[in-house]
C-alpha cells in the first residue's frame, strides 16, 4: 500500500520518515498512525537500515491527536476499539534506535510520540507542550508519565495542569531534548546521530538501547540486573571479539553489522 500521510527515504543506513499531513499541521489520525507503524516495522526488519528518524514539517513535528477525529467518538468505541495501544505504541517495539527530529510544534500526542522515540533533536523553532487540558482530557499515549519522567514533577505538572508550552531553549536546559540545533540543519543533524550507530556493531547498540530503556521501566536494581545480562550476553558476539581485538591492534574494528 503506497503510504499517503508520510514520506519515507533512505539516506545510506538511516531511514528518514516524515509525517506529512501538512494541511492539519500534521494531526496524528488514525490513517496516518497507521502508516508510521507500517513505515516502522519495514525499517525495524530490514537489514540495510540501522536507525530511524521521524519527523515532521516546519512548522510542525505534530501538533497532537487529531481533534476533529476523536471529537465525537464515545467511551465504548474508544475503549474498545482502543486506539492508542492499537496504533500509538508501535515506535516503543522498534529495536533499532529512532530519532525524533522536532521543528515547530510538539503539541499533545506530537510530543508524546517524541518522547517515545530514543532521542530528540530539536530546532531552535521546536515547541513542546501537553495542551490537552484545554479540550477537557488529558494526556493518553503517556505524555503525564514521560514528561514527568524528562523534567521532573514541578515543570511537567505545570505544562500539564496549564497546557503551557515549552521552547526549544527551555526543553534543552530541562533535559527534554538531546541538543537544540539551527533548524535548517535539524535533519541532516538527526541523520548524522543514526549514521554514527549504523557504524557500530548492531547487537550492542540494540542492546544498549533496551539497557537504557530498562532504567525507565522498573527499580534500580532490576535495572542493573538487565545490564548486566545483556553486557555479558555480548561476549557471545563477534563484535565484541572484533571489537576489543581492534583496539589492541590500534586498527579500526570493521563490525559484521548485523
Ligand atoms: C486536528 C488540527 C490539529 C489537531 C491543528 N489542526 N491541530 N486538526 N487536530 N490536533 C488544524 C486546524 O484545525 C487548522 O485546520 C490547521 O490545522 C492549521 O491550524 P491553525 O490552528 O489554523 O494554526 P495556528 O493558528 O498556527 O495554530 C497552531 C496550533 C493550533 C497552536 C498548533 O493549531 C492548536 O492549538 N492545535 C491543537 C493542539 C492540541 O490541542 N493538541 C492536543 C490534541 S489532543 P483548518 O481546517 O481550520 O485550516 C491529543 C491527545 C493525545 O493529542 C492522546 C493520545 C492519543
Amino acid at each position: 500500500m503506497p503510504f499517503e500521510m508520510i514520506l519515507t527515504e533512505t539516506q545510506g543506513r538511516v531511514a528518514v520518515i516524515r509525517l506529512n499531513r501538512p494541511q492539519a499541521l500534521n494531526a496524528l489520525c488514525d490513517q496516518l498512525m497507521t502508516e508510521l507503524g507500517q513505515a516502522l516495522r519495514d525499517y525495524d526488519s530490514d537489514p540495510a537500515i540501522a536507525a530511524i528518524v521521524i519527523t515532521g514539517s516546519e512548522k510542525a513535528f505534530a501538533a497532537g491527536a487529531d481533534i476533529k477525529e476523536m471529537k465525537d467518538r464515545t467511551f465504548p468505541a474508544v475503549y474498545f476499539n482502543d486506539f492508542i495501544g492499537e496504533r500509538w505504541e508501535t515506535v516503543l517495539e522498534i529495536r533499532k534506535p529512532v530519532i525524533a527530529a522536532v521543528a515547530g510544534f510538539a503539541l499533545g500526542g506530537g510530543c508524546e510520540l517524541a518522547m517515545m522515540c530514543d532521542l530528540i533533536i530539536a530546532a531552535d523553532t521546536a515547541k513542546f507542550g501537553q495542551p490537552e487540558i484545554n479540550l477537557g482530557i488529558i494526556p493518553g499515549a503517556g505524555g503525564s508519565q514521560r514528561l514527568t519522567r524528562a523534567v521532573g514533577k514541578s515543570k511537567a505538572m505545570e505544562m500539564i495542569l496549564t497546557g503551557r508550552m515549552m521552547d526549544a531553549a527551555e526543553a534543552e536546559r530541562a533535559n527534554l531534548v538531546t541538543r537544540v540545533v539551527p533548524a535548517a540543519e535539524l535533519v541532516a543533524e538527526a541523520v548524522k546521530i543514526g549514521a554514527k550507530i549504523g557504524a557500530l556493531s548492531a547487537p550492542s547498540v540494540a542492546m544498549a538501547k533496551e539497557a537504557v530503556n530498562a532504567a525507565f521501566e522498573g527499580t534500580l536494581t532490576e535495572g542493573v540486573r538487565t545490564e548486566r545480562r545483556l553486557f555479558l550476553s555480548l561476549f557471545a558476539t563477534e563484535d565484541q571479539k572484533e571489537g576489543m581485538s581492534a583496539f589492541a591492534e590500534k586498527r579500526k574494528p570493521a563490525f559484521g553489522n548485523r
